[in-house]
């Protein structure tokens, strides 16, 4: 290779990184691909690569160590439709109660009280918080996110879907009372594609030194 197709390739190689193409590191790759998948193509997928993502949320840190954190993983399919009834009805009433901006935003995206995904998806993953323990939330919910990058590394869709009425769908799972469901994520395969929503960037959402003072252009890239 001489001297000009070298610097052609290093030029590319510039250009993809700059614009997105490749992407540095595996951490980044994966958090920018992620998106919320919300129909789901009834084809299974491994219950293996299940149980590598929750491995990898009960990595995450949590207040004092406690790890307040439940999963469990639903794929019985009489379970699932019971699910998604009594999520449903509590969607129904939430939606039409809201209003505004948020009934706009739920309008566009075409999201309504009807959840087809928690039938659909060949998983869920019901994640409760063990109220009492210390940081129990703000713990349990780092190891969501550590959730999510896993099943994204393993080419497995997901959503991080909050019902309005986690109560019961915690009586229907038998959890005790100090273990509040947070979110239900279907996992599985995406069946149309959508885009990602938009994210602001660095000279957006960081401040350097206190509130008001951007960061320098020069370090964005
Ligand atoms: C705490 C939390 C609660 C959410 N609850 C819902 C929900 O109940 N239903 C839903 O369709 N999406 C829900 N989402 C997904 C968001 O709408 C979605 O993450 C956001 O619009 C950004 O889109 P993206 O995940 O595709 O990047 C929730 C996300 C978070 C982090």
């Amino acid at each position: 290779m001489d001297c000009a197709e070298r610097g052609l390739i290093i030029n590319l190689m510039a250009y993809a990184v700059m614009t997105g193409i490749i992407m540095e590191g595996c951490v980044l790759r994966l958090a920018t691909n992620r998106k919320s998948v919300r129909s789901y193509s009834r084809e299974g997928v491994p219950l293996s690569s299940v149980l590598y993502a929750i491995k990898a949320a009960l990595q995450a840190p949590s207040g004092a160590n406690q790890q307040p954190w439940v999963f469990v993983v639903i794929e019985d399919m009489e379970l699932k439709k019971k699910i998604r009834e009594v999520c449903e009805r509590g969607e129904r009433k939430f939606h039409e109660r809201v209003r505004g901006e948020l009934k706009e935003w739920f309008r566009s995206r075409g999201i309504s009280w009807k959840k087809p995904f928690l039938e659909e998806a060949p998983y869920l993953i019901a994640v409760f918080s063990l109220i009492g323990k210390p940081f129990a939330i703000q713990s349990t919910w780092l190891s969501v996110g550590y959730l999510l990058l896993a099943l994204e590394e393993k080419g497995l869709a997901s959503l991080t879907y909050t019902p309005s009425n986690p109560s019961e769908i915690g009586k229907i799972l038998g959890a005790p009372k100090e273990a509040v469901l947070q979110t239900i994520i279907p996992v599985g395969k995406e069946i149309r594609s959508k885009v990602k929503e938009p994210r602001e960037g660095l000279e957006e959402k960081i401040f350097i030194n206190g509130w008001g003072s951007r960061i320098s252009p020069d370090l964005h890239q």
